[in-house]
């Protein structure tokens, strides 16, 4: 793409996260005609980028949504994607969250434990509506992921184990205010081996195998998130591969086919800019000192994750000796990248930090009253600011009023 990431650094300032709306694009198409020829629904994981306009972008092309708060739910209302197109996951659902996805008349909210389904059946009762669910099911699998990010496993605290979700759909087919149309898994994310979710595939398909011989007629078969992306040198799931891998263990049976990705989508449509501001060299360790911090960017931080870091202005063909490259944030854990190959620096240079569409902009805070990025989209060559930067005026904006004078 001929776009000069010079030009919209100088444009919008730094941090900026910009995103890729045609890579995007391509990848939804992708994953999609992977599915051809069956009945297929994707649920775009919001969380992992819930930009209005990422949202919309998705929305247009066909996209349902995959949400896990009320919040989110409402965002993706906002960006248009159609109400029965939308699920409500999550093991910790409150009743007023209950309660509007309902009335909203979403398609399905899926159930994480045979608590919540009696709440969810209570409220159903007070609204006089029968609420259309499904069961997270956890296949006890080990997806070889992050722990941190790893959920199929009974060690996790996502989803109920098989005997129990047999048990949860033969209550809710009996209720009058339940009715069991889904059944879903999501046994990690950044998954980058088919394995693990086949034999997940193979498992949740003989439940509903057996739930539709005792007349449980399930709709929906959602295969959850997972599949992984290259930050660096990861050999990841094919999308036809994926697709196959779910035909071969539902075979036979009439579902609609659902998968929420995320970090698939976004991830690599996302490149992080970031201003040089000082070098220092502690005894002999260098350091890149820039003006975005773990903030803005946690993944470094909280999951020790790798992103690739270069220099956009520096002269490409110096020498390049390794750098910590860290934020201005009180803490050592504040880094978005170590032991980074980069050129010599100078005050106000450009790096890009790579694959930060997903779980960038999302996981940002205001830790030491930094103001979140400027997000901006980037559309058949043009760009477009999508979120303007946040000033100390919006983060003070909740608290100013009771400040006693
Ligand atoms: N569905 C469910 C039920 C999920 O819990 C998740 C992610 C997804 C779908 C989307 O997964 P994806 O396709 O993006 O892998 N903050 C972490 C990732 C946490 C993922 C949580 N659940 C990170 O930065 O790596």
């Amino acid at each position: 793409m001929k776009i000069d990431m010079k030009t919209l650094a100088q444009k919008y300032g730094t941090p900026l996260y910009i995103y890729d709306f045609d890579y995007i694009e391509n990848r939804y198409t992708t994953l999609k005609e992977a599915f051809a020829g069956k009945k297929s629904l994707i649920n775009y994981a919001v969380k992992a980028n819930s930009n209005l306009s990422v949202i919309a972008h998705l929305a247009k092309l066909g996209a349902g949504a995959d949400c896990v708060s009320i919040g989110e739910v409402r965002r993706a209302l906002d960006a248009g994607v159609a109400n029965y197109k939308i699920i409500f996951s999550g093991v910790g659902k409150r009743d007023d969250e209950i309660r509007e996805a309902l009335e909203k008349d979403i398609l399905f909210l899926n159930l994480e434990s045979e608590a919540e389904m009696k709440r969810v059946e209570m409220v159903a009762k007070e609204l006089g509506e029968e609420a259309r669910i499904s069961v997270r099911v956890n296949p006890n699998i080990d997806p070889q992921t992050h722990p941190y990010i790893s959920t199929g496993l009974h060690e996790n605290k996502f989803g109920v184990e098989i005997d129990m979700a047999k048990r949860m759909y033969i209550y809710a087919n009996r209720s009058e205010f339940l009715n069991p149309v889904g059944i879903h898994f999501h046994i990690g994310s950044q998954l980058t081996k088919l394995e693990p979710i086949k034999e997940a595939c193979v498992i949740v398909s003989d439940l509903v195998r057996s739930l539709k011989a005792i007349k449980i007629d399930i709709k929906f078969f959602d295969v959850g998130g997972g599949i992984g992306v290259v930050y660096n040198d990861e050999v990841t799931i094919s999308e036809t591969d994926y697709a196959q891998a779910i035909f071969e263990a539902t075979k036979g049976l009439d579902v609609t086919l659902m998968c929420e990705p995320g970090r698939y989508m976004v991830a690599n449509a996302g490149a992080f800019f970031t201003r040089v501001l000082y070098e220092k060299n502690n005894d002999g360790k260098r350091f890149v000192i820039v003006d975005a911090a773990m903030n803005d960017l946690l993944r470094p931080s909280l999951y020790n994750a790798y992103h690739q870091i270069e220099a956009v202005t520096a002269d490409a063909n110096a020498d390049k000796t390794d750098a910590d490259v860290v934020g201005p944030v009180c803490e050592s854990g504040d880094f978005l990248g170590k032991d980074v190959p980069l050129p010599p620096l100078q005050h106000n240079d450009l790096l890009v930090v790579q694959s930060t569409g997903a779980y960038g902009f999302t996981m940002a805070s205001n830790y030491n009253t930094r103001g979140r990025s400027a997000e901006v989209a980037l559309e058949a060559g043009v760009d477009r600011l999508i979120r303007r930067r946040e000033t100390y005026e919006d983060q003070v904006r909740l608290e100013l009023e009771y400040l006693k004078k």
